[in-house]
Parts: C-alpha cells; sequence; structure tokens
C-alpha cells in the first residue's frame, strides 16, 4: 500500500502521524511512504531520518494526498485539507466527529474511509489509542500545576516537595482514571502530599495497593470535595463519564472557599471540565483568575510536548497501521474488532452511531 505522512496544519499542532521507526517497519513489509518536507519537525524527526528509514519526501501537502491510499496523521482535516481528501481513501487519525457537524459532512461528500483514533476501542471498553495521551496531559498536570503555584505566576508560592522543617504541598486528585493516576505519581513523586477520589471502589483499591502511603483514597462526593478544597494546594481534574459531558464536581461558588493563589488544572476541559469556571484554553494563554483562584485548562495539554507524545502515539497506532497497510481496511477491520470500532464514516456513510446522534440526524443520512 502506499502510506502517505502530511504535515500538521492545525495551528501550534507540532505532532507527526508517523515517526522514521513506523516508517522502517512499513517499508521492511514491501509498502511505500511519502512525508511532506518537514513533517516531523516540531517532534525532532527531520528529512533525512525519513529517508534513512526508507521513505520518499514530497514538497507539498496536496502531493502526499494526491499520491497516498492510506493518510497517517494526528489532528482531525481542517477546512483547507477537507478537498485534497479523496474517494476511497483510509484516512486514520483523531477526528472527534460529534463537535464538528462541518467536518463529518465533508468526510461524508468525500467518501473517504474514515477510521478515527478516538473510538478504536478494546473488548474490555478501554480506548488504547486515547490512553498515551491521558499518560501525558496527567503527567504534565503536575509539571504545570508546580508551575503556576509560584508566587509570580499568580500562585501559593507553595513548592510541592516543601523542605525539611516545612509540610509539603497538598494536591487533591479528581478521578482516578488514566489521566489521576499519572497526575498522582507525578505529585508524589516530588514529595507532595496526595488525595485522590473517585466513585469507582476498584480504582481506589488499585491505588491504595500501588502508591506509597501519602498518596490518600477517600471516595468521591460533594462532602469530601467540599473539605479537601479548602486546604489543598493543587487541584486536578482527571473524570471522565464515557460519552458524556463531565460532572460540575466544584461549582463556582465552591471557589470562595479555596485559599487565594490555589491552582486548578482541570483536564478534564475537553469533556466540558469538572469545574463549572472551567473554559478552554491555549499555550499560548493557559491560565485565567476567578475569585483568586488560578485556572489552568488547556484542551491540547500533549501538543506542548510533541515528542513524548508523537512516540507515546506511534507507538500505540503502528501496529494497526500495519494490518491495515498489509490487509486493506475491509480484512483488517473483520479481523480485529477493535480496530473496527475505529470506524467511523465510509464511503460516505456515517457508520458509528453515536455521530448520527449527536446531530440528532435522521437514520437516512447515517
Ligand atoms: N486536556 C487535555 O489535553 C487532555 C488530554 C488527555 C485526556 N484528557 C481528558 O482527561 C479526562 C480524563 O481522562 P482519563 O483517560 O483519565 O479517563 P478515565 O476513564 O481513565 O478516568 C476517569 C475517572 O473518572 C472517574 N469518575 C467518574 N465520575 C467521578 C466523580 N464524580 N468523582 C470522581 N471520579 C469520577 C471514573 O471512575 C474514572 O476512574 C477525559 O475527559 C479526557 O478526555 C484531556
Amino acid at each position: 500500500m502506499i502510506v502517505g505522512v502530511p504535515k500538521e496544519i492545525k495551528n501550534n499542532e507540532s505532532r507527526v502521524g508517523m515517526t522514521p521507526a513506523g516508517v522502517f517497519e512499513l517499508v521492511k513489509n514491501n509498502h511505500t511512504v511519502y512525508v511532506q518536507s518537514g513533517a516531523g519537525e516540531g517532534s525532532g524527526f527531520f528529512n533525512d531520518d525519513y529517508q534513512q528509514a526508507g521513505a520518499t519526501i514530497l514538497d507539498t501537502i496536496g502531493q502526499v494526498y494526491a499520491m497516498s491510499e492510506m493518510i497517517v496523521k494526528v489532528k482531525e482535516p481542517i477546512a483547507e485539507e477537507y478537498n485534497l481528501i479523496q474517494k476511497d481513501q483510509i484516512v486514520f487519525t483523531y477526528f472527534h466527529f460529534a463537535s464538528s457537524e462541518t467536518l463529518t459532512k465533508a468526510m461524508i461528500a468525500s467518501k473517504a474511509i474514515c477510521i478515527a483514533y478516538e473510538t478504536v476501542e478494546d473488548e474490555d471498553g478501554t480506548l488504547p489509542l486515547l490512553t498515551p495521551m491521558s499518560e501525558v496531559a496527567g503527567r504534565m498536570a503536575i509539571q504545570q500545576g508546580a508551575k503556576y503555584l509560584e508566587k509570580p505566576k499568580k500562585g501559593r508560592g507553595v513548592l510541592l516537595g516543601g523542605v525539611p522543617g516545612v509540610a509539603p504541598g497538598r494536591v487533591l486528585v479528581l478521578g482516578a482514571g488514566t489521566v489521576g493516576i499519572q497526575a498522582a505519581k507525578m505529585a508524589a513523586g516530588l514529595g507532595a502530599h496526595v488525595t485522590i477520589l473517585d466513585i469507582n471502589m476498584k480504582r481506589l483499591r488499585y491505588v491504595n495497593d500501588v502508591m506509597p502511603s501519602h498518596v490518600v483514597t477517600e471516595f468521591s462526593n460533594e462532602f469530601n470535595i467540599r473539605k479537601h478544597i479548602k486546604d489543598h494546594d493543587l487541584i486536578i481534574g482527571g473524570v471522565l463519564l464515557k460519552g458524556a459531558k463531565a460532572p460540575n464536581l466544584i461549582t463556582r461558588e465552591m471557589l470562595k472557599d479555596m485559599r487565594p493563589g490555589t491552582v486548578i488544572v482541570d483536564v478534564a476541559v475537553d469533556q466540558g471540565g469538572c469545574v463549572e469556571t472551567t473554559r478552554p484554553t491555549t499555550h499560548e494563554d493557559p491560565i485565567y483568575i476567578i475569585d483568586d483562584v488560578v485556572h489552568y485548562s488547556v484542551a491540547n495539554m500533549p501538543g506542548a510536548v510533541p515528542y513524548t507524545s508523537t512516540m507515546a502515539l506511534t507507538n500505540v497506532t503502528l501496529p494497526y497501521v500495519l494490518k491495515l497497510a498489509n490487509m486493506g481496511w475491509r480484512s483488517a477491520c473483520n479481523f480485529d474488532k477493535s480496530l473496527a470500532k475505529g470506524l467511523n464514516i465510509v464511503e460516505g456513510k456515517v457508520v458509528y452511531e453515536e455521530i448520527a446522534e449527536a446531530f440528532s440526524w435522521e437514520p437516512a443520512m447515517a
């Protein structure tokens, strides 16, 4: 198969859909790989690296789309890319269709095969192509939180690890899923006191088993949240209700109970956030302050660490890319039920029920 790797053109997106290691594997399997010139630069991979792995470098994004049977990328196509996508072309990337009717209609019109990373689903309901980005965001949440706790950044002026003779900072983690556990682990590593809340006892038991004793688990309810926000310095939002908006566990009225300079990093911002006052921000302008509480709510946190994020993403996408290239999309999806769940739009038809539901479309359109 001919596989194309275009440069991401979405604002501030430096990740790339394939590393030189991925090119090497595809070429070893007798496939042809076209990489757009400069596509990997933001992630630390240069044209020479791709060429040495066996790729051919093409000058323009138009050439990559025109000459490839499968496009492997990171972000959903933006308007400039809609007309580049061809009938029967496989496009393997994050799409998040339910959040854009325009994109959905454009991909229906293209008659391409749209396979979305975010809906590839294992038998146990986990989402293997989303997990690595949650791992990155969870770890980064503590790094960012620690920074904004500094006084010049408008925080309380607390060092998370404390020093001998001074108590460490206190971190409250809402949700003990992928984001929450990674955040708790990083905070604990810095020496902070960590309280982690969830409604899932299995998760809390797991955290209790594997974390050191300065990571304390408690059941998540309003009473406990109200109690803890008063004396925790950094609050991480890592709650997810699958397919639904995140619940507002911290309301606007509760902000007044926090100490001035408390920092909230609401990682769940992409699902509406678990704090009532959360609104999406960007890496250029990541924070805002309400009632003296610093809010950090960047919707694409992994985009700030493209080297790590690209490697983490391509580690998990490559086996599926190889399957698609080796078998073609029909056989690959028949063979691998997890991959089949990634099929969202096929030859002009929406085949993923939740997308049609999101726009209240009549079944005829789906
Ligand atoms: N901002 C970003 O850049 C970025 C990056 C990656 C992921 N995310 C988002 O982070 C969020 C968390 O992702 P995840 O992979 O950790 O999800 P996950 O499913 O692994 O974990 C979510 C956890 O929330 C818990 N939960 C549900 N209701 C709760 C409640 N009322 N109180 C406490 N806990 C509750 C669940 O039991 C689960 O353990 C998602 O919204 C995800 O999209 C954002």
